[in-house]
């Protein structure tokens, strides 16, 4: 058996309102997996290697639901639009530079450089169309040891002739192409079955994709309910369906017994909120990419007080930034206006809530991941807040709302993947 200590000041979430802290504490990892927190460390583990990290703050690693690799390199530029003119405008033309090897591996090796310095430790990720260029991309989050779900995008339909794969068939055939290219390849890289979004793609095309998800047994990933005029745009594309969500479930694609992320659901209805709920659908919460690109505020609280499975994203680049430490920011501010500007019924995000989002929430996803509690996999943060410097001592939980707000990659000691330090 393999065992790894790590000392510091360690915080992590039991629950979505229970933040747990233990300052100089011991994080002993067995196998890839948490053993056990401790204030001191047991005399049976005395023998085994130590990282001391005395004074930084240790954290679960987090996740990014929802993340968009090709639109890394327009991070921050193209903010001045909704969601339908902006993938016309600014997402399809540079989606479509990943046609080349050459153009991909600069960019993508960017991407997963920054992934690899953030506080990131899984991933759900949207590659394009291209498969070479999506099989790179899988590659070189491997070699960075981060653990990811990729998915090659499909569309068929509502786009530029240049990005569209055209007809059903080509898509189904690329899609099962690559599955088969990449099969056994990576250690810690998995593919996700990724329909761009309802209107991208043919019914032909969805019914195609329930069928290869079956056989291939992967999980699902995709937008909903992101934006008012995309909603009504699926009224019109799907007229026999109740809600958008609805339609995703009649095409077979919406988490019925499987694994499946939908991005934002910023416009839930009640019913469409309860199919989530009944399929275990994550919600893939982006709220700066929500703010960007003026799509709304997602209900959080309410979702977590109903039962509903949400973790915090990117959305990179909706979002502008792959620091999940920004995205908890953003979450609790975006809640807060939206209280105070919309709705007084649904409590803005506690830090608790947010970093939880972070953490376990999305974590979830991976299995059981995000937390220090015994049996979880050992992903892990340390982040050195010795910078952020302050006038009196700081108990941990008041150093880790801190950090959230004023930590950044040169923070970054350290970072484990399933007990390995990558970082
Ligand atoms: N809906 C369909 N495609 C996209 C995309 O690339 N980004 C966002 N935010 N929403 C989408
Ligand atoms: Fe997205």
């Amino acid at each position: 058996m393999s065992r790894t200590v790590i000392k510091g000041d360690l915080c992590w979430s039991r629950g979505m309102d229970e933040l747990n802290t233990v300052q100089n504490g011991y994080l002993v990892c067995e196998d890839g997996k948490i053993a056990g927190v401790f204030d001191r460390l047991p005399s049976r583990f005395a023998q085994d290697p130590l990282q001391d990290f005395s004074g930084c703050l240790i954290m679960p690693g987090m996740t990014d639901l929802h993340v968009h690799a090709p639109q890394f390199a327009f991070r921050g530029l193209g903010m001045d639009m909704e969601l339908l003119e902006w993938l016309n405008t600014y997402t399809f033309p540079e989606e479509s530079k990943y046609r080349d090897l050459a153009y991909a591996e600069r960019a993508y090796g960017s991407f997963a450089d920054h992934l690899l310095h953030s506080v990131t430790t899984r991933a759900s990720i949207f590659a394009t169309v291209h498969v070479e260029a999506t099989e790179l991309l899988m590659q070189k989050l491997d070699d960075a040891g981060l653990c990811t779900f990729v998915g090659k995008v499909n569309m068929n339909r509502n786009c530029p002739q240049y990005l569209s794969e055209n007809s059903t068939n080509r898509s189904l055939k690329e899609t099962e192409r690559w599955l088969r290219e990449i099969e056994g390849r990576y250690r810690r890289t998995k593919p996700i079955l990724t329909p761009r979004f309802i209107p991208s793609c043919t019914d032909d095309l969805m019914y195609g994709l329930a069928r290869l998800r079956e056989k291939y047994e992967i999980p699902v990933q995709s937008h909903l309910s992101e934006n008012y005029s995309e909603i009504e745009w699926i009224k019109e594309l799907c007229p026999r369906s109740r809600h958008y969500g609805d339609a995703y479930q009649q095409f077979g694609l919406f988490g019925d017994g499987y694994p499946c992320i939908m991005a934002h659901c910023v416009h839930s209805t009640e019913a469409e909120q309860e199919l989530m709920l009944k399929n275990g659908v994550f919600v893939a919460h982006s709220p700066e990419s929500n703010m960007n690109l003026a799509s709304g505020v997602a209900p959080i609280s309410r979702y977590l007080d109903n039962g509903l499975k949400v973790g915090l994203a990117s959305d990179v680049a909706g979002g502008s930034h792959e620091s999940m430490l920004k995205a908890i920011t953003h979450a609790i501010q975006a809640s807060k206006l939206r209280w105070r500007l919309l709705d007084q019924n649904v409590k803005p995000l506690s830090f608790e809530r947010a970093f939880y989002l972070a953490t376990m929430g999305g974590g979830a996803f991976f299995g059981k991941v995000g937390s220090f509690e015994p049996g979880y996999e050992m992903d892990a943060v340390v982040l050195d807040d010795a910078s952020l410097d302050h006038p009196q001592e700081l108990d941990v939980r008041a150093r880790l709302e801190r950090a959230a707000y004023l930590a950044d990659d040169r923070n970054i000691t350290a970072k484990f993947v399933c007990g390995e330090r990558i970082l």
